[in-house]
């Protein structure tokens, strides 16, 4: 099954994928965590995307496009994928219509997850990230065991750099001026399922297993 998750920044796209690939053994494709591992890294293609991650902008299509289609290529995505935060505009997913061509694969669903933009600026101004294990937890609707340490791992957890509420309202104009509109590229194919976004995380996976189950 091959799945693009959608939705505003903190919609819970990570969230529900993270269940959706133990349930279903399907591979995340995350462009938002391949840019922060290649900052990580300090590879150069990471601290050019920095800048415009910082400020709430969509890094160059031609710089993302570079990094799904490696993805591809490495055969990593065959048993089925998830794409989170891929495509966010049009060309990228006129693109990614082309490399599933090239790889004979077929998109099933385009999830389209539906939160209000103050739920958006609440939950990212909460959510917290350990740094080791990459675990996501927000302060108030789903905290840590003990303060500032990841349950899992015991790593430490911090605050994304974006997830200042600047520039968290700046990813929220871009997402409405540039990528709500890539759900109308996909409308056509009968694909597209919008699911609430707001409600306990238990609640908005049964209804996205609800539509996969179908
Ligand atoms: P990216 O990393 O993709 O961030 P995003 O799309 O802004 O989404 P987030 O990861 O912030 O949120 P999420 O929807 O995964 O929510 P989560 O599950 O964590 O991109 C970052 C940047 O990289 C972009 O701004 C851009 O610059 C660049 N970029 C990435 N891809 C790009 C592309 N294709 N083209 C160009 N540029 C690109 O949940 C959020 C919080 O809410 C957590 O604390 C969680 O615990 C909590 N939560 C989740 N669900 C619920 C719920 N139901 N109720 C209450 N709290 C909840």
């Amino acid at each position: 099954m091959n799945i693009i998750l959608m939705g505003p920044p903190g919609a819970g796209k990570g969230t529900q994928a993270k269940r959706l690939i133990e349930d279903y053994n399907l591979t995340q494709l995350s462009t938002g965590d391949l840019l922060r591992n290649a900052i990580s890294r300090g590879e150069e293609l990471g601290l050019k995307a920095r800048e415009y991650m910082n400020k709430g902008r969509l890094v160059p299509d031609e710089v993302i496009l570079g990094l799904v289609k490696e993805e591809f290529k490495r055969g990593n995505l065959s048993n089925g994928f998830i794409l989170d935060g891929f495509p966010r505009t049009r060309s990228q997913a006129e693109s990614l219509d082309k490399v599933l061509t090239e790889t004979g694969m077929v998109l099933n669903f385009v999830i389209v997850l539906e939160v209000k933009d103050e739920s958006v600026v609440e939950r990212l101004c909460g959510r917290r990230i350990c740094k080791d294990c990459g675990a996501s937890y927000h302060i108030c609707f789903h905290p840590s065991r003990e303060n500032d340490k990841c349950d899992i791992c015991g790593g430490v957890l911090f605050q994304r750099d974006d997830d200042k509420e600047h520039t968290i309202r700046n990813r929220l104009i871009v997402y409405h001026q540039q990528t709500e509109e890539v759900t109308e590229f996909y409308n056509p194919t009968g694909k597209v399922v919008f699911i609430e976004g707001e409600g306990s995380i238990d609640d908005i996976y049964h209804q996205i297993k609800l539509h996969l189950n179908k």
